[in-house]
């Protein structure tokens, strides 16, 4: 895994960073923690320390006892110069908190702490995570300083919007969750150093059409976003990823191969040719459930009388995971409606075979189809977990992190 060197100052938000720390350490990578003096007014070095099993640096004049190494690293020979030598050991240097006054320092090259000193010296990947008050992060200098940042290929992690550390007081100033910035920071991890390096994953997206004649056809409002999400997510996370487009209009995310399809027929013998190769299988197309019983060659008149005659299609989820072998997870969507929902989407786990069902509402309006936000519930053998309103990008990664958990319980590779 990856050696990565995690940036704590001064605010309240530090206390996220404790959990981060342990996330990280949990997934396998060596963490070396910095911390600014006003961070040890919010939290103890101790805790730090504890949770990575390796000494906190703050100033940059302290000895390491480490010698610049990782937990579990080769230690060198000779007593090399602090700071130098975890910059250049590290694979990716994340700031979190950034408070306004680090990001300050930080844009202007300032080195008065071994944080800040390593930060300049650093030439892995580097990414901040201001987290403040609203009006501290509105500010036109803290703008000014994350443009700079940017500027210099430093990767900022936007913060959230909602209830602030200040009684009473909302806006965007928030360090999001953990388990986000882990995400993010293994997304820029170089390739090797990736979570999911190695692991292939296909994705299913969009909404099949069956043509009526040449020109119209039955088909379903599916836009496809959510199994773009879920593509550029694996993708970031270094998987092999083949995306099967079911007449998705939007361009995949880099690095991905894509598979264009239109019928329930073609996606299920193109997911069919991939699945066998596949460790993971996340099936969020919306497939038409029928198929017109014959096709008109001509396209159809308005005088013509018509009448149609469906019969249902193939359930390709259920044949591939008829397939299946235990080393495979495999991620199925529902979506469903009404009180009786859970109840339907986990007769839909045991009855398809699958690992996890992703239950979608599609009775709330403001989510799916065409929106850029979701909000879901992940249904395991074991446990229900409601997943709030977010972005398809957040969602997408909190179902990454559970297929991570399932494989990780069922002792196999890649979180
Ligand atoms: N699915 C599939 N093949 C189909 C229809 C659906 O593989 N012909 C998959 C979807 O991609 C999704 C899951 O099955 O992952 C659930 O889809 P949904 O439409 O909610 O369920 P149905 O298959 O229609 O369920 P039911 O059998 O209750 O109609």
């Amino acid at each position: 895994m990856a050696r990565i060197l995690l940036g704590v100052s001064g605010g309240i938000a530090a206390y996220k960073a404790l959990e981060l720390a342990r996330l990280a350490t949990v997934a396998g990578h060596g963490v070396r923690v910095l911390m600014t003096e006003g961070a040890t007014r919010f939290v103890g070095a101790a805790s730090f320390e504890g949770i990575v099993g390796a000494p906190v640096l703050i100033s940059e004049f302290e000895r390491d006892p480490l010698r610049g190494a990782f937990p579990d690293g080769p230690r060198p020979e000779h007593d090399p110069i602090g700071h130098l030598e975890l910059a250049a050991n590290c694979d990716a240097y994340l700031v979190a908190p950034a408070s306004a006054n680090t990001l300050a320092k930080l844009a202007a090259g300032i080195a008065d702490s071994m944080l800040t000193t390593s930060f300049l010296a650093c030439t892995a990947p580097r990414l901040v995570a201001p987290a403040m008050n609203d009006r501290m992060y509105a500010n036109a200098a803290t703008q000014a300083n994350l443009a700079t940042l940017r500027e210099r290929r430093v990767t900022v992690i936007e913060p959230d919007e909602g209830a602030l550390a200040s009684r009473g007081e909302r806006g965007r100033g928030r360090l999001p969750e953990p388990a986000r910035l882990l995400a993010r920071l293994e997304a820029a991890l170089p390739a090797g150093h990736r979570p999911w390096d190695g692991l292939r994953v296909l994705v299913t997206a969009g909404g099949t059409r069956e043509p009526i004649d040449p020109v119209r056809f039955v088909g379903n409002r599916s836009s496809g976003r959510m199994g773009l999400a879920l593509a550029a997510a694996a993708a970031r996370r270094g998987a092999d990823v083949t995306l099967i487009a079911a007449n998705v209009a939007l361009p995949e995310p880099p690095g991905v191969r894509r598979v264009d399809v239109e019928t329930t027929a073609q996606l299920a013998a193109a997911a069919g040719a991939e699945f066998s190769s596949s460790h993971v299988l996340l099936m969020a197309a919306a497939p038409a459930d029928f198929r017109t019983t014959e096709v008109a060659e001509a396209k159809l008149r308005r005088q013509d009388s018509v009448d149609l005659r469906l019969e249902p299609t193939e359930d390709i989820l259920a044949g591939l995971t008829a397939i299946r072998t235990d080393e495979q997870t495999i991620v199925g969507f529902a979506a469903e409606h009404g009180n009786e929902r859970i109840e339907r989407a986990r007769e839909k786990l045991t009855r398809k075979k699958a690992d996890l069902i992703v239950l979608n509402d599609v009775s709330d309006p403001s989510i799916g189809f065409e929106s850029d936000q979701n909000a879901v519930t992940l249904i395991d053998p074991k446990e229900e977990t409601d997943v709030p309103l977010s972005s398809k990008d957040s969602i997408a990664d909190t179902i990454l992190d559970r297929v991570g958990q399932l494989r990780a319980e069922a002792g196999l590779p890649a979180r």
